[in-house]
């Protein structure tokens, strides 16, 4: 299919601004299609107006076709302008296809559109792709390793808990979130052969890290655990190898996490 270098964000933006305007032209029936192609484009192919500044060369291509309302000829010479809407007030600000317009632009890409009054519109977007073999290397980012396993997760702050426990089980983890270090501890004391991994803070109110996990140690040798640390903190790198924890900084990074988490458990594996 091939890569381009592209923000993913401003790319997710332009595809939500061009569906949303699709789903608008159509009320409610219709057919709304994504399509996404490679295209070569040659000196020859780049006659459309609105494409006759693009380079000669390899292009993702991505269109939104809708069956909806259409536009006449003055309103699609308008409607990359800032601030152009034909939707009442407070319905359209008349920003999205200018947005568009600018996120394409800083790509090094154009748009094109098509449109039939009463039969539906046509956006696409061509942004420059990179080809394997042109030397350049692309990084295309390896998606962070994924894994079942059962985590018992302690953090006293409830808004980290909780957006930890979200990243864990988008990676596909079961977790059991506590914000309380004792009745984590009780929970684990109950049903130690339940979990596979224990991942905490290290500072906490009733019972710091260390403590924790001596307790943990006491009720189950072999569980492992990764302790969470800030920079002030006095747990060095020495005192985990001490320990048998691994230790992971913060602020650290969902992909950091995930890959520390297949790192503890492999050296679990028989
Ligand atoms: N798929 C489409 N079908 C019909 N008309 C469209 C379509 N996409 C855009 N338009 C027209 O272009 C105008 C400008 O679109 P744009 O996305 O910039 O602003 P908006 O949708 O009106 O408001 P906003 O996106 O800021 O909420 C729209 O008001 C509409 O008239
Ligand atoms: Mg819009």
């Amino acid at each position: 299919m091939g890569v381009a270098l592209a923000d993913p964000t401003q790319i997710h933006q332009v595809l939500m601004n061009l569906c949303t305007n699709a789903a608008h032209a159509m009320d409610d029936k219709g057919i709304l299609e994504v399509e996404l192609s490679h295209v070569d484009l040659s000196k020859s192919d780049l006659t459309d107006q609105s494409i006759v500044d693009l380079k000669p060369g390899p292009y993702l291509k991505l269109c939104v076709s809708d069956t909806g309302s259409g536009m006449d000829k003055a309103t699609l010479e308008r409607i990359f302008d800032p601030y152009f809407t034909t939707k009442e007030v407070g319905k359209g600000s008349g920003l999205g296809l200018a947005v568009v317009h600018g996120i394409i632009k800083r790509h090094d890409g154009a748009a094109t559109v098509r449109s039939e009054p009463g039969k539906g519109s046509t956006f696409c977007i061509y942004i420059p792709a990179v080809e394997a073999n042109t030397g350049v290397v692309v990084e295309t980012g390896q998606a962070p390793p994924t894994g079942t396993e059962r985590i018992l997760l302690i953090d006293d702050e409830q808004m980290v808990l909780e957006s930890e426990t979200a990243i864990l089980e988008r990676l596909g983890y079961t977790v059991t979130p506590e914000t309380n270090s004792l009745r984590a501890i009780e929970i684990f004391r109950f049903r130690p052969n339940e979990f596979d991994l224990i991942i905490t803070d290290y500072t906490m109110p009733k019972l710091t890290g260390t403590d924790l996990f001596q307790e943990i140690r006491q009720i189950r040798p072999d569980i492992p655990v990764i302790l969470c640390t800030g920079f002030s903190e006095k747990i060095t790198a020495a005192v985990a190898v001490d320990l048998g924890v691994e230790l992971v900084m913060k602020p650290f990074s969902m992909k950091q996490l995930a890959e520390l988490i297949r790192k503890v458990l492999r050296a679990q594996e028989p």
